[in-house]
This record gives C-alpha cells, sequence and structure tokens, in this order.
C-alpha cells in the first residue's frame, strides 16, 4: 500500500442516474447521485432524455461531491470514469467530461468498466465490513445485466454464466409494469412481496444450460396469468397484489439460486458476494445468509448504497487501477458494449 494521499474524483453515467464521488484512497468521502424521474411515466428509460438530463445533472453533482468531501478540485490526484457498458448518449456525457476535467486539471484520467465496478464496490473501506478474499464468485444482477463471475484478483474476472434474454432487473420492471406499476418496478414488486405469500402462485422456471439465465419467458408467463385472472376477476391485481408479487420475487430467487448453486458446486468456491441494483432486493439477501447456514458458504452483501448506480464503486476501481498506474489516453472514447 502507498502512504500517499490519493484524491480520485469518479463520475458514472451510463444509464438514467448521474453520479459522483471523492475518494481518499479506499475510504469514501463523499457520494452524490441524482436519479432521473423524468423516465417513470414512460415505463423505462428512454435514452435520448436521460442523456439529456445527465447534461443538465453532472455539473451541479460533482460541484456536490467535491463540496462534501470538504476538498478543494486542484486536490484532486485522478478522474475516473464509467467507459461502459451502457447507454451511449448517456456515457458520452460522462467521458467527454471527464476527459475535460482531467486536461483542465492535468490529472491522469482512468477508464472503468461499470460491471467490474458493480464487483469492486466490495472493496470500499467500511467499519465492521470485511472484504471478500480471492477467489471468490460475484453474482452481478442489475437492470441491464445478470452475470455470475470467478473473481481471482482484482482485474482478473471470468464470466461463467450471464443472461441470454433480459436481464434480471427487467424481469422485476417488466412483470411490476404488467401489474400496473410506474418504472422501476423492482423495489415496488420487493415492497409488497414482504406482506405476500411466495407460494400463493407459481411460475416455472426456465430450463437453460449451463450458467446461463433466460427471464423473458418468466415476464410472459406472468403477463399470461395476469391476463387470464383479470378476465375472470377484474379486481384480481388490487385483491392480490402482495401474493402476487411475492411469488414473482420467490421464483425469480429461486432462479438465481439454483445457478449459483451450481456454480459452487463446478468451481468449489463457496464465497459470494452480489453487486448491482437487484442486489438490494430483501428476498435475494435474506436468501443468501440463509445460505450460510444451509449450505456453508460465505457472502457478501454490499452497503444498500452501492448497490444501484453510484459512483463510488466507480471510485473504487479508479483507486485500485491508479495503484497499478493503468491511465487512459484522453483520446478514449465510450464503449456501450463492454466486456468484463
Ligand atoms: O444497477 P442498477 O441501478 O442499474 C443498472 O445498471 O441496470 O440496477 C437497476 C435495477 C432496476 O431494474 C431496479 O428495478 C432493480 O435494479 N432494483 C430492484 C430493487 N432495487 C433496485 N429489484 C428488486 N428489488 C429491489 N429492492
Ligand atoms: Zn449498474
Amino acid at each position: 500500500m502507498t502512504s500517499k494521499n490519493i484524491y480520485i474524483l469518479a463520475i458514472e453515467s451510463s444509464c438514467d442516474d448521474t453520479a459522483a464521488a471523492v475518494l481518499l484512497n479506499d475510504k469514501l468521502l463523499s457520494n452524490v447521485v441524482a436519479t432521473q424521474d423524468i423516465h417513470q411515466k414512460y415505463g423505462g428509460v428512454v435514452p435520448e432524455l436521460a442523456s439529456r438530463a445527465h447534461q443538465q445533472n453532472i455539473v451541479p453533482v460533482i460541484h456536490q461531491a467535491i463540496d462534501q468531501a470538504n476538498i478543494d478540485k486542484k486536490d484532486i490526484t485522478a478522474i475516473a470514469f464509467t467507459r461502459g457498458p451502457g447507454l451511449m448518449g448517456s456515457l458520452l456525457v460522462g467521458t467527454s467530461f471527464a476527459k475535460s476535467l482531467a486536461m483542465g486539471l492535468s490529472v491522469p484520467l482512468i477508464e472503468v468498466n461499470h460491471m467490474q465496478a458493480h464487483i469492486l464496490a466490495h472493496f470500499i473501506d467500511e467499519e465492521n465490513y470485511s472484504k471478500p478474499e480471492f477467489p471468490f464468485l460475484a453474482l452481478t444482477i442489475s437492470g441491464g445485466h445478470t452475470q455470475i463471475v470467478k473473481v481471482t484478483d482484482h482485474f482478473e474476472m471470468q464470466v461463467l454464466g450471464q443472461a441470454i434474454d433480459d436481464a434480471v432487473g427487467e424481469a422485476f420492471d417488466k412483470s411490476a409494469k404488467i401489474l400496473g406499476m410506474p418504472y422501476p418496478g423492482g423495489p415496488l414488486i420487493d415492497k409488497y412481496a414482504q406482506s405476500g405469500n411466495p407460494k400463493a402462485f407459481k411460475f416455472t422456471k426456465p430450463k437453460v444450460a449451463g450458467l446461463d439465465f433466460s427471464f423473458s419467458g418468466l415476464k410472459t408467463a406472468v403477463l399470461y396469468f395476469i391476463q387470464k385472472q383479470v378476465k375472470e376477476n377484474p379486481k384480481f391485481i388490487e385483491e392480490n397484489r402482495d401474493d402476487i408479487c411475492a411469488s414473482i420475487q420467490y421464483t425469480i430467487v429461486e432462479i438465481l439460486m439454483d445457478k449459483l448453486k451450481m456454480a459452487v458446486k463446478q468451481t468449489g468456491i463457496n464465497q459470494i458476494a452480489i453487486g448491482g441494483g437487484v442486489s438490494a432486493n430483501s428476498g435475494i439477501r435474506k436468501t443468501l445468509k440463509e445460505a450460510e447456514k444451509k449450505y456453508g458458504w460465505k457472502t457478501y452483501v454490499p452497503k444498500f448504497e452501492y448497490t444501484t448506480d453510484n459512483a463510488a464503486m466507480i471510485g473504487i476501481v479508479g483507486y485500485y487501477k491508479y495503484l497499478k498506474g493503468d491511465f487512459a489516453n484522453l483520446s478514449i472514447t465510450a464503449q456501450a458494449r463492454y466486456k468484463i
């Protein structure tokens, strides 16, 4: 470890959250997120509106992050930004801003892979939080991705399985939309599920080979089920909301757990870390805790603020890359599809 004080300013703009954070080495000093409510009424993220909102939010969000960290712009050692994966228009706002700021302040620029950041969020220094030890398996579950990754080092990661169609967050959000809930519906399904019976309704689990995931069938199953029930009883959704949500959430958690169990068996690794927006889900958190007792796993669940998109996780990757001297050229461009 270095004795130097490294201040990383991190910028995240890959989807619909404009975020900035400041880290001092591996410790978080500030973490600011501006969520874009504009998408709610459209039932999903509208890329054009997202990039416009990023442009409006980015300057105030960065100022706030610097102010809250109680530092001066000239203290910044390096600037880390999300290069991809994500929506091109959204990524371009953060990328261009990071490049100009790095140039203006004459500090190094560090590019970060968003999915790698969801995994390395576990390495932000926190009191009473032990970091995962290598090797471990990471389950990254978000609105855009579902992956099981074998992590052997901070930057040595191998994707063992992933979604072949919808991501798990989409399964939550699209099911919620069928139930008439606003976007993003994942947190609402979670909320209502807590007072419902998870075994009230049964949805079939998809059969997908190996460690890959499929969630589009579940969304269709929910749609047909709801259409059929509503035809018989127009009040079916309002009368059964909690049970429907609990049953959908139960099925999704089962699908994730089945693949995790398979991955543990295949690799012999029983340390599991989760990341991404869906790791905020109470069902998956509870089931993972139970798995510690049931299967002898060691599980790592991030602090709530590091689950959905944030810049703190971009900053911790920035810090590790800074230590390696892994800097980006100022001619770097955003990359919508960017593998781990
Ligand atoms: O990581 P994230 O903020 O953005 C992406 O990179 O996609 O993840 C957003 C996703 C959305 O689909 C949202 O519905 C889901 O995470 N989500 C949840 C919960 N909180 C957020 N899904 C289920 N239960 C939650 N508590
Ligand atoms: Zn994300």
